[in-house]
């Protein structure tokens, strides 16, 4: 297992290049099964999770091909497809429960294992199932895996989410492009993600409107034709690089960041003393004094703040000059960083689903232990301003979601190296 080693250096200075969104290309990926023509992404994100993404449509009989050291992935679903899912990919990443909806329209029956719960929470699949049976299917648990079939395919469908679920309005939003008549989903979750994987969907020849608000409507169509999309920008990578000048100074411009992808993120960010400028080649970010203000953070969908930025925001307020109280109310465990914080001198207190942070002057370098992806980065981003070396453990999480991750920040200034595990 690999480690990263951060030591506490001066200000960050430079470009830093912002990858396609893996929760975006994680949704697109799967849909290729919708249609026997090809479909090719480009700016897509070199990535564990797409490797994953990849294994898994092969098992289900889809060609992928990597092209441009894997910035371009060109599929094709046009052989016999199976409907199988396995658990043992399917358990690897969450995300492969987007091809239930895909699997469904296509082949009219699938079966796709539970994905388990994760570090971060138990994670359910509820939500899909309940807004898939309004359409139609029959959907039965049996031995772990979600068995799923309609008779005479999918139907068009009025129904609202209880929650707004990225997942399954992805999956929604896949299996409505080819069901019988129109679909309105309500309280649909209104993500960059959502809006991408409605823009790739109709150069493919659905019919999509109201993508980005809370109601989507899809009139079905009999067939979808093949297409070229470019996966959007990472916002959640954007993100975690607009940090970094926060915690060391200096000046660091996050190469094709767009100010609409993290609205609410950048207004926490400016309430902190953090100056962010829009400029053609993306976000240009800087402190504008010695220390940051504390602030509150509430996680929301969106537009609301990510939680997908919570740990890393969490990171940078142990060092603010002030207390600040952050909510989680996205997920049930999402502060299992806080703890490798503490080890590094700061200041938490977390009771549930809100956690303390009383900010400190200094932290100090520690060995550390990523649970997840998020808060793997999180710890990095400590280590940018902490005295000494810190040892990031487990970068397995890491590499998930963030490519070149030494090399990106050791480009701006950073002391960062990554020791290979046996
Ligand atoms: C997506 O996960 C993202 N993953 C997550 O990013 C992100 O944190 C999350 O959306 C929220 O923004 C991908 O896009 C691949 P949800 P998803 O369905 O779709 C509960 C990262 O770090 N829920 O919006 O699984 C669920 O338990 C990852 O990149 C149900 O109860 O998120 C959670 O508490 C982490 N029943 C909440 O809703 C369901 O059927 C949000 O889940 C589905 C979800």
């Amino acid at each position: 297992m690999d480690s990263i080693i951060v030591t506490g250096n001066g200000p960050l200075n430079g470009d830093i290049p912002i990858a396609g969104a893996k929760n975006a290309c994680l949704a697109l990926m799967p849909a290729t099964l919708l249609s026997e023509e090809p479909l090719t992404l480009t700016n897509a994100p070199r990535l564990s999770d797409i490797k994953t993404m990849t294994a898994l449509l092969e098992s289900l009989g889809a060609e992928v091909t990597k092209m441009q050291d894997g910035k371009v992935i060109a599929m094709a679903s046009h052989g016999e497809i199976s409907p199988v899912a396995d658990y043992d990919i399917v358990r690897k990443m969450r995300a492969s429960n987007l091809v239930l909806g895909p699997l469904l329209a296509r082949m009219g029956h699938a079966v796709v294992s539970l994905p388990g719960g994760c570090a971060i929470g138990a994670r359910p699949m509820d939500l899909h199932v309940d807004a898939l049976t309004a359409m139609g299917a029959e959907i039965e648990l049996k031995e772990g895996y979600l068995h799923a079939k309609t008779n005479g395919g999918l139907k068009g469908a009025v129904h609202e989410l209880r929650f707004a679920s990225v997942g399954a309005t992805e999956n929604v939003l896949m299996a409505a492009t080819l069901a019988k008549g129109t679909t309105v989903l309500k309280n649909a979750a209104r993500e960059p993600e959502i809006v991408d994987l409605a823009d790739c969907l109709r150069k493919m020849g659905a019919q999509i409107e109201g993508d980005g608000t809370s109601t989507i409507e899809i009139q079905g169509v009999d067939r979808l034709h093949g297409a070229t999309h470019p996966v959007v920008t990472d916002r959640i990578e954007l993100g975690t690089y607009m940090l970094a000048p926060a915690f060391c100074g200096g000046e660091v411009t996050c190469l094709g960041g767009r100010i609409d992808l993290i609205g609410a993120f950048c207004e926490k960010l400016d309430a902190a003393g953090i100056e962010v400028t829009e400029c053609a080649r993306g976000l240009t970010v800087k402190r504008r004094g010695d220390r940051i203000k504390a602030v509150d953070i509430v996680t929301e969908p969106f537009p609301g703040f990510p939680t997908d930025l919570q740990a890393q925001m969490m990171a940078l307020l142990c060092l603010a000059d002030g207390t600040s109280v952050l909510e989680e109310k996205i997920f049930e465990n999402r502060f299992m960083h806080a703890p490798e914080l503490v080890r590094m001198g700061a200041n938490i207190d977390v009771q549930g689903g809100v956690a303390t942070v009383h900010g400190v002057e200094k932290m100090k370098g520690a060995p550390v232990m990523a649970t997840d992806l998020r808060a793997s980065v999180s710890l990095i981003l400590a280590g940018l301003a902490a005295e000494g070396e810190t040892i990031v453990n487990r970068v397995y999480h890491l590499d998930r979601g963030y490519e070149r991750v030494e090399e990106k920040l050791g480009n701006v200034g950073a002391k960062i190296e990554r020791i290979t595990g046996q």
